[in-house]
């Protein structure tokens, strides 16, 4: 019997599963937990709006836009048609574009397309990619929500919102769930420095006339600090999905996974 100090338990530990990331390009923590769970065998498809070069030939790559209607229909029909179903689902597309300004500054628009791609997109895919999972008996799903959900941004209160309600959904799809085989977990993020966040410290940097350790110092002191002293890595991010999509975390189901290098101070 294989046991949690075997070496081996971990290598090859998803060989056979068929894996959708949606959102896994662009130096993102999606691009690192594609990278990860093909590590660990796994036949990993991912999606975005843009496709990257090197993937414009590949059949493990689908371009949609998530948060639409259309896009997540795609989606899920190639998925189906190519593979039959996936055995591990990690939501992990969303983020803010809503403008700065406070809550005046939001528009009709800005909440709708926030939810569309932080909360619908999440529930379209389930809908879709579960009748096979329901099927076979077995399956896992992730969603990516984020340290937000509990600690509201000055200007990204729809995108907070949106989280907040994906993790409580999470919390009653897992509970439907569980007595049908399939494992639904949150993970939640917190300041994870991806290539979109290096390009986003650089313009702080020039706005604020500092450098990029000064701007990411700005970063981390308006979120209150990160008591560890750096931003976290997207690897990070991607090792903890890694654990959680995989028979070592067998008996954990409903729960929200914080990543955060000690941002949040409560319980
Ligand atoms: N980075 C952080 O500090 C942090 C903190 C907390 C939570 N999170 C959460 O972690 C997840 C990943 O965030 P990230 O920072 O790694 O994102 P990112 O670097 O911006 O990467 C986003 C990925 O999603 C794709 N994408 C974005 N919008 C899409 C859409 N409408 N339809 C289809 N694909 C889309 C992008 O490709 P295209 O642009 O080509 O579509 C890219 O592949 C998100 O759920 C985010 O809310 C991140």
């Amino acid at each position: 019997m294989t046991t949690f100090k075997d070496k081996s338990f971990y290598e090859n530990e998803l060989d056979g599963k068929r894996v959708l990331v949606t959102g896994g390009t662009n130096g993102g923590i999606g691009e690192s937990i594609v990278k990860r769970l093909t590590r660990a065998g796994a036949t990993v498809i991912t999606t975005a709006r843009k496709t990257p070069d090197e993937m414009s030939t590949s059949d493990l790559f689908i371009q949609a836009d998530i948060s639409t209607p259309d896009g997540t229909t795609k989606i899920v029909t190639e998925i189906l048609e190519r593979f039959g179903g996936v055995d591990i689902l990690v939501n992990n597309v969303g983020g803010s574009s809503a403008p700065t300004g406070g809550v005046l500054a939001q528009r009709d628009l800005d909440w709708q397309l926030t939810f569309e791609t932080n909360l619908f997109a999440a529930v379209r895919l389930d809908r879709g990619l579960l009748p096979p999972m329901l099927e076979q008996g077995n399956g896992v799903i992730v969603h990516i929500t984020s340290i937000q959900s509990r600690f509201p941004g000055e200007n990204t209160m729809a995108y907070s919102a949106a989280k907040a309600a994906l993790t409580n959904y999470s919390k009653g799809l897992a509970t439907e769930l569980a007595p049908k085989g399939i494992r639904v977990n949150t993970v939640a993020p917190g300041s994870i420095e991806t290539k979109a966040a290096e390009r986003l410290i650089k313009r702080m940097a020039e706005n604020l006339g500092t450098d990029y350790d000064g701007a990411r110092q700005n970063l981390m002191d308006s979120l209150g600090g990160i008591p560890i002293g750096r931003t976290g890595r997207p690897e990070e991010v991607a090792e903890l999905v890694a654990f959680l999509v995989s028979d070592r975390s067998s008996y954990i189901i409903g729960t929200e996974h914080t990543i955060d290098g000690g941002i949040i101070r409560t319980t």
